[in-house]
């Protein structure tokens, strides 16, 4: 599918059929929130991959949104803390392959990230984006794969840790239910264009 297609025909779809979906699905999926970028590639995005019904009614019980123990799969979306701990590693690797090599910018100083500490705040703001973005590949990608899915933020993330067992380097930070659609919604109100410039300068 062209890609405008995927963005335009997306919705968040809260209805699934009972239809399985398969592994080399799964796999797609994974794979395609494997290639999303992230600063200083520190890639964070972690996921775990529901499939029981036992669990999935667990998880039900973490958020209002039923709806998703109906989904053939869940997944958990996470990121990794320590993943930042892997900036200077990770942009060293950048430097090797010569991601900067001839590129017009100030030289960069590998003490000064290992050195660099966010705030805890900082710190899971910055997870957060960068999970969101593999997140939203997936989604993408599974538009292309005829499949649907919904971001679900409202849930009880420390009852969702503690039923699945995640130690406490794992943020969670969203459910991703995905099936194939049981439902085909018009597309949600949207504000125009204009709204979102503020300005052109
Ligand atoms: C970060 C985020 C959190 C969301 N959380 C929920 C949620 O908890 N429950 C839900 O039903 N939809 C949730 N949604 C879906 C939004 O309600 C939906 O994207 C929005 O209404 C626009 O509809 P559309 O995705 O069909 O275009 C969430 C979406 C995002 C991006």
């Amino acid at each position: 599918m062209e890609l405008t297609q995927v963005i335009e025909q997306r919705r968040s779809i809260r209805k699934f059929r009972e239809d399985p979906i398969t592994d080399a699905m799964i796999e797609e999926l994974l794979t395609a929130a494997r290639l999303a970028p992230s600063g200083s590639n520190i890639q964070p995005a972690r996921f775990v991959v529901v499939k029981t019904p036992t669990m999935k009614e667990k998880l039900g019980t973490c958020t209002p949104y039923k709806f998703i123990t109906r989904a053939p799969v869940i997944f958990v979306c996470c990121a990794d803390r320590a993943s930042l701990a892997t900036r200077d590693r990770r942009v060293g690797e950048l430097l090797e392959i010569g991601a900067f090599t001839d590129v017009e910018m100030d030289a960069i100083d590998l003490e000064a990230y290992t050195a660099a500490q966010m705030d805890a705040f900082a710190a899971r703001e910055y997870l957060s984006m960068n999970a969101a973005i593999a997140i939203e590949q997936m989604v993408l990608r599974a538009v292309d794969l005829g499949l649907g899915s919904c971001w679900i933020g409202r849930f009880d993330k420390e009852k969702a840790r503690e039923i699945l067992e995640l130690d406490d380097d794992t943020q969670i930070v969203v459910l991703l239910p995905v099936g194939y659609p049981a439902q085909s919604p018009p597309q949600r109100p949207r504000l125009p264009l204009e709204r979102l410039v503020l300005k052109t300068v």
